[in-house]
Order: structure tokens, then C-alpha cells, then sequence
């Protein structure tokens, strides 16, 4: 039998070859009498004629329905001038059908098996292996394959050797919620299902491996958003002997192996760096989208001196007031968009949205059109507008209240206006590195500091001697890698040092008890010799999102989770058989409806 031709792979230079295909049925046209199939495969799609002369194969392909799967056998042929298609790879020829098998007949699929279909998408999982039958979801896996290919490649080069950790483990103090698992043997305790192979990896580098990697699955029982699954993938490297710069350098490398995979275009490097801090002074967020402007204007000593409460209360009391200006806003920007921007501030905890329309910076206040231009004196009302570099045109949005609320509201309501503004070319790719995290923040709730990171996280060793004093002015050696807004990657230098870790933990009121019980072993391991090392993860489904611009990761996933962490497909999760529970040691408390 002649060897199998892929659908996408027919070229003209195979006209007047006697070939085979095989592939699903996309159309079924009769154009007087002569029936045009276009058949499709992972590979992509052609034409196959039949013709009445054949007049058996004729009365098949006349029966075929979309979705059937065929084996065509036939001849290449040129298509006639005006029938040729350049938009499709395969579009200056067709197949001239001698003989057609259908291999399997489809029942009517429940979406249109294309890309512009526009089934929901918890239609589309429940049907999934049908979903990744359109050529936009088998893309999206192709260019999955490709970029951990280039990820594994790069790695492999590099003389990072591939490690599989274990699923199966106790669980890691990562800061999600983990997923457990009953154990039979030991009735009443649990495996956790690992949030990512941090502790491993780092036994590894005590194990002198040197450079590890390893595409890691990592499991967070958390609250999902677009960009956060329950499972999801990691590019995970760790290695020995290094500093920040060495870590950073070879993850540079890595994601401009899989970028260019991905998109074929080279990303510029090194990237630049941007400091903790004054990316949350410039844009209020830890993951600054820097492909435009907007930056943040901290006015909070200007305030001291104001009578208005709304601003003088957070300038008093260690919050902030800072200020977005928007070129040409005053124009640009409706009364209902205003409107419409101060109840997206309030979804972060913004009490208002004051503004400020400059008519003309030359008259103060009479060319000043806002709410809240009355209270404020024609000092700091002067001030304001030179700090900010107020322009005739030009609207000034307030966002005043603690820290928190106040880099919340303005970073996410910058990124809105970036959006809508169209202050950047979605094709453009900016990559910048955050550095110098805080060591810990504050837990207000549970009244204790709190690893930023991770509580494994060198901090500077310059700021070790703050960690009894003041640790929350310590910095650690932790870096994020920011692409176009999105955090893609993490990572930090690790402790190596028993008793540095040891402060640590202290500091984090996990007691020595708590410890020993949780990751004893981790300790314990410092202790035989553990060499300086650090490593970084990427999110590798982030990553891929972002290179084919889907809204959510789920669409870079071949079988991914609802946003409620159910597989509306197979039903997971799911009930499982009393004998089940008992064989575990379990016992129901309650029967949930
Ligand atoms: P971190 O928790 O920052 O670091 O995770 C690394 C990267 O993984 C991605 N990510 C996720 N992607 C999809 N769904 C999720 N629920 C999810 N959570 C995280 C992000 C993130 O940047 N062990 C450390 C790494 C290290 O220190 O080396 C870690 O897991 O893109
Ligand atoms: P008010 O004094 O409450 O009438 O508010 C005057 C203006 O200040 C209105 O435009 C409010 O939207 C705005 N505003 C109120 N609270 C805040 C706040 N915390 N931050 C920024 N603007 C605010």
C-alpha cells in the first residue's frame, strides 16, 4: 500500500503521484455532480475530488457527513487557475479520488469542529477531544511541544540534568493550599501532592547534581483565576555554586529558547531590572506591564498640609496618595468613563476616584475642572501639577488610603487605561526582571510575618543582622521575571546555612517542633555539606498563553481544570465507592448533596 501523505503536506510537485491520505471529513460539497471533500488532519487540510465517473466511490463520498474519518487513495492534480487557493498550503492542487474507506462514521458533533466556532467553553470541555480537534487547539499544542522541546534542548546543553521528584510527598510550605491524599497503609494520614519540587530540588543540589531541571506538574488548591490552574506546569532548574546573576542569566537563556521556538523572533537581552520597590512606587504592582507610560506620582507629603480629609487622613497615617496622569485625558476620557474607572477602583477597596481636568496649568484653580479642586490650596494645587508634569489636556486621578488599597486601585487601574487607551502595540514583547523583594510581609490577620517567597529564600547577607531588629527593611535574594505585565517565572537564592535557616524559621514563628515535623529533612540535609545554590521557575502555561495571546491558560492545556477545579468532561471530582472509603479509613461526616 502506498505510504501515507499527510493532509497538510500535498504540494504541486507531487501532481500526477498516486498518493494516500487518510483524515476526518471538514466539508462535503456537490458542485454538479462532482463532490469536493476537504479532509483534514493534525498536519492541515486538502481537497479531494470525485467524480461521477467513479461511480461507486462517488456514492460514498456523497454519504460522508463531517467528523466521518476516511482513507483516500488517488491522484495529485493541478486545480484549475481560477480554483486555486493561496491562502491554503495546499491550495494549488486537490486529490483525484480512485477509492475512498471510511474508516469510522461521527455521530454529529455538538460544536462545529472549526475555529471560529462559538461553543461556551464548558461545552467545549466536556467535549474536549473534539475541542482539540480544531486546528487552533492542536496549534496551541504544537507550539506546547515545541517550546518545552527548545526548554529541554537549551537545558540539556546547558548541563542541566532532567530529575523526576516525587508526586507523592509531605507537604511543602509554599503558601497555597495543598491537595492530600489518603494513604491505605497509614489509616488517618495524608500525602500531599507537591505545589511545586521546591524541597526536592534543593536535596538534589545537596545530592552535588549540580544543575537540576525537570517539567514539573504542581498542584495549588487556591482560588483560580484566567491564569491559574489547580495543576499546572513548571520549567523548574535549580543549581550550585551560583549568585543571582548566574540564575538570571541562564533563565534568560531558557526563555529565549522557547520564545524563539515559540515565535520565532529573538527576545533582546539581558533583560532590564527593576527594583520591588520602585515598581510598586512607578506602577503600584509586583509585575509591571513597562510597554507604556502612566507612571504613578506619590503626592502623600503634598497632603500633610491639606484640610480635605479624604487625602489628609492617609498623607497622616502612613498610607499614600499618588496620582495617574493621562495625557489628553481630559478629551479622551467621558464623564461615563470616569464613572466607569472609579467603580473598577472600588472592586480594590477605593473609596473615590478624584480627578482633575487641566483646562490650563497657567490658571490656578480657574483652569482646573474637578470635584474635589475646592479644597485644596492654590499652593499645593501649584505643586501637584508640577510634580506631575500636568500639560493642558492632561486628567489626574487620586487614588488616597493605605498602601495597599491605594497601589492596588491605581496599578490595576493603569494597566485599564493602558488598555483602553491603546497605549501599546499587542505585538510588542517586553520582558524586565523585579528584584530585591522584601524579606517578609506582615500578616495582619494572623499577626506574624510571613516569607514573601518562600521561607527557604536567602535573604542579603548584609541584611541578616536586621532580622531580630527589623525585618520587614530586610531584602531577600529573590527575583521575578515580569512579561508584559504578567509574572512568567520566579525564583531566589536559597539558604544553605543551617543556622541562618534556622533564624528564619524563627522569625516566622514556625516553631522547631513545626519544623522538624514539616521539613526536618530539608534541615537535616543542610547539614551534610549543602552547597550555596538557586534556581527559578517558569510557569510554562503562562508562558505559552501569552505567546499565542489566549485569554486563558486554559487554552494552552490540553485537558485543564474549570475555574472551580472540576473536568466537566471526565466529572472530576467525584464521588468514589463506600468500599473506598473504608479501605482508606475514612469515615463520611456528613453527606454532601
Ligand atoms: P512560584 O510559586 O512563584 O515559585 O511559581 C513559579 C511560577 O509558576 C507559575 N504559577 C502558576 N501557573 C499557573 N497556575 C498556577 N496556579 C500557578 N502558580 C504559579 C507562575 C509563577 O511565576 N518553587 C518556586 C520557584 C523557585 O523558587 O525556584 C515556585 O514554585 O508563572
Ligand atoms: P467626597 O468628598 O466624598 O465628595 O469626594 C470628593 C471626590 O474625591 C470624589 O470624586 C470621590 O470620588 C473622590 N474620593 C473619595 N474618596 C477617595 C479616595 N480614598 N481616594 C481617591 N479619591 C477619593
Amino acid at each position: 500500500m502506498t505510504e501515507r501523505t499527510r493532509c497538510g503536506d500535498f504540494r504541486k510537485e507531487q501532481i500526477g503521484e498516486d498518493v494516500r491520505l487518510n483524515g476526518w471529513v471538514q466539508t462535503n460539497r456537490d458542485h454538479g455532480g462532482v463532490v469536493f471533500l476537504d479532509v483534514r488532519d493534525r498536519y492541515g487540510l486538502v481537497q479531494v475530488v470525485v467524480h461521477p465517473d467513479t461511480p461507486d466511490v462517488h456514492a460514498l463520498a456523497h454519504s460522508l457527513r463531517q467528523q466521518d474519518v476516511v482513507e483516500v487513495s488517488g491522484e495529485v492534480i493541478a486545480r484549475d487557475a481560477e480554483a486555486i487557493n493561496p491562502k491554503l498550503p495546499t491550495g494549488e492542487i486537490e486529490i483525484k479520488a480512485s477509492s475512498i474507506v471510511v474508516q469510522n462514521r461521527a455521530e454529529t458533533p455538538p460544536f462545529s469542529i472549526d475555529d471560529d466556532c462559538n461553543a461556551g467553553e464548558q461545552h467545549r470541555l466536556e467535549y474536549r477531544y473534539l475541542d482539540l480537534r480544531r486546528p487552533l487547539m492542536q496549534n496551541n499544542m504544537m507550539l506546547r511541544h515545541k517550546v518545552i522541546h527548545a526548554a529541554r534542548n537549551y537545558l540539556d546543553q546547558q548541563d542541566f540534568l532532567e530529575v523526576e521528584t516525587p508526586i507523592l510527598n509531605k507537604s511543602t510550605p509554599e503558601g497555597a493550599r495543598d491537595y492530600l491524599v489518603p494513604s491505605r497503609v497509614y489509616p488517618g494520614s495524608f500525602y500531599a501532592l507537591p505545589q511545586s519540587p521546591q524541597i526536592f530540588k534543593q536535596l538534589l543540589m545537596v545530592a552535588g547534581m549540580d544543575r537540576y531541571y525537570q517539567i514539573a506538574r504542581c498542584f495549588r488548591d487556591e482560588d483560580l483565576r484566567a491564569d491559574r490552574q489547580p495543576e499546572f506546569t513548571q520549567v523548574d532548574i535549580e543549581m550550585s555554586f551560583v549568585s543571582q546573576d548566574d540564575v538570571m542569566a541562564k533563565a534568560e537563556g531558557l526563555i529565549a529558547a522557547m520564545f524563539e521556538a515559540g515565535l520565532g523572533v529573538k527576545s533582546g537581552m539581558p533583560f532590564p531590572r527593576i527594583t520591588y520597590q520602585e515598581s510598586m512606587d512607578k506602577y503600584g504592582l509586583d509585575r509591571p506591564d513597562v510597554r507604556f507610560g502612566l507612571e504613578h506620582v506619590d503626592v502623600t507629603d503634598l497632603m500633610k498640609t491639606v484640610d480635605f480629609k479624604v487625602f489628609r487622613g492617609p498623607a497622616d497615617n502612613g498610607g499614600l496618595v499618588k496620582v495617574i496622569r493621562v495625557p489628553e485625558g481630559a478629551s479622551k476620557l467621558s464623564r461615563k468613563q470616569i464613572d466607569n474607572y472609579t467603580k473598577f477602583v472600588s472592586i480594590y477597596g477605593a473609596k473615590g476616584l478624584a480627578y482633575i481636568k487641566v483646562n490650563d496649568v497657567a490658571d490656578v484653580p480657574g483652569g482646573l475642572q474637578s470635584p474635589i479642586v475646592k479644597n485644596l490650596s492654590e499652593e499645593v494645587l501649584k505643586a501637584l501639577l508640577e510634580r506631575c508634569g500636568a500639560e493642558n489636556g492632561d486628567l489626574l486621578f487620586f487614588g488616597a488610603d493605605t498602601k495597599e488599597v491605594v497601589n492596588n486601585a491605581l496599578g490595576y487601574l493603569r494597566v485599564e487605561l493602558g488598555k483602553d487607551l491603546d497605549l501599546f502595540d499587542v505585538s510588542d514583547n517586553q520582558f524586565v526582571w523585579v528584584v530585591d523583594f522584601p524579606m517578609f510581609e506582615w500578616d495582619a490577620e494572623n499577626k506574624r510575618l510571613q516569607a514573601l517567597h518562600h521561607p527557604f529564600t536567602a535573604p542579603y547577607d548584609a541584611d541578616l543582622d536586621k532580622l531580630e531588629t527589623a525585618p520587614l527593611d530586610m531584602c531577600s535574594q529573590a527575583y521575578d521575571l515580569v512579561w508584559n505585565g504578567t509574572e512568567i517565572g520566579g525564583g531566589s537564592i536559597r539558604i544553605h546555612d543551617t543556622e541562618v535557616q534556622a533564624r528564619i524559621l524563627k522569625a516566622l514563628d514556625i516553631s522547631e517542633e513545626e519544623a522538624r515535623l514539616k521539613f526536618g529533612f530539608l534541615l537535616d540535609a543542610l547539614k551534610y555539606g549543602a552547597p550555596p545554590h538557586g534556581g527559578l521557575a517558569f510557569g510554562l502555561d503562562r508562558v505559552l498563553a501569552l505567546m499565542v495571546g489566549a485569554e486563558s491558560i486554559r487554552d494552552v492545556i490540553a485537558f485543564p481544570k474549570t475555574q472551580k477545579a472540576a473536568d466537566p468532561m471526565s466529572d472530576a471530582p467525584s464521588e468514589v465507592a463506600d468500599s473506598q472509603w473504608k479501605e482508606l479509613g475514612l469515615k463520611k461526616r456528613r453527606t454532601v448533596v
